[in-house]
């Protein structure tokens, strides 16, 4: 893998990593580690969430939380944050099973945007008090091109996704004169283990790489290196974007 540089300013930094157990959750964690950063990852893996803290510990603490029940997050970040507060958060968390239209209820599509969209918000409300006491902030929402492109069989998916990039403009809005930058992160296909075991075909490798220009698949630590620079201070002109990490899908 690519050797990471180094931002000085995010050592000692506490930062709050959603669906930290697992494929770009996970590498996130380890990059915002290899700064030297604390990181408390929440998720609803127990099994991976222990393993990774293990692995990392001191600097990285797993929480356990079923992120789909907001009343649940506001306590787990205020029982974790360390210092009593976070200075960085990363919304990552999601659940990309495939759905067909006619078989979704509204149960499942209330389902479908709990584990999707509604906890970057109610994350975000968690951080932001202590962020704007201290004057700075940075957030980071995981959206997808899966919306852009069109995604077929996963219309709530696809909905969390757009909202995500509408969300992450108005908390910029919003927040930019507390001094707390809000960006959104759009990855393309991502070689995680669970797309690996789930999806991924040679066809469907032949069909991605056709649509990238680059020729190489997108691993979790090229996500992670870009969240990690956007987090740091060389980004502290950067809110309010969108940024693509898709190898130049069309
Ligand atoms: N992998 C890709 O190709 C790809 C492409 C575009 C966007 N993304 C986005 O990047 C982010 C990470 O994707 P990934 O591929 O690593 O996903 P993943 O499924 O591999 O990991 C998601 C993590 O979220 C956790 N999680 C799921 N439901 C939860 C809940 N209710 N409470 C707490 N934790 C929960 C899972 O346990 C897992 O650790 C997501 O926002 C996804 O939409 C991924």
């Amino acid at each position: 893998m690519t050797q990471q540089p180094i931002f000085p300013d995010l050592a000692g930094k506490d930062v709050a990593v959603t669906g930290g157990a697992s494929g770009i959750g996970a590498a996130i964690v380890r990059a915002f580690c290899a700064q030297n950063a604390r990181v408390s990852f929440f998720d609803i893996n127990e099994t991976a969430g222990q393993a990774l803290e293990q692995d990392l510990s001191p600097l990285a603490q797993f929480v356990p939380l079923d992120l789909s029940h907001p009343e649940m997050i506001a306590p787990a970040f205020d029982a974790a944050a360390r210092d009593g507060a976070f200075d960085i958060l990363i919304n990552n968390a999601a659940h990309d099973d495939r759905h067909r239209i006619e078989d979704v209820s509204p149960q499942y599509w209330r389902d479908r945007l709990a584990v999707n969209l509604d906890h970057h918000f109610f994350c975000a409300q968690a951080v932001i008090p202590a962020m704007r006491q201290a004057g700075r902030g940075v957030i980071i929402n995981m959206g997808s091109i899966a919306w852009r492109v069109g995604l077929d069989d996963a219309p709530a998916y696809v909905t969390a996704k757009a909202a995500i990039e509408g969300l992450s403009h108005g908390l910029a809005r919003s927040l930019g004169r507390h001094g707390i930058r809000v960006n959104c992160v759009l990855p393309g296909f991502v070689r995680t283990q669970r797309q690996v075991e789930k999806w991924v075909t040679p066809e469907f490798e032949a069909e991605v790489l056709s649509r990238q220009c680059l020729q190489d698949f997108i691993q979790p630590e090229d996500v992670a290196a870009v969240v990690v620079m956007l987090a740091s201070d060389s980004a502290r002109a950067v809110t309010n974007q969108t940024v693509i990490v898709d190898a130049g899908w069309s």
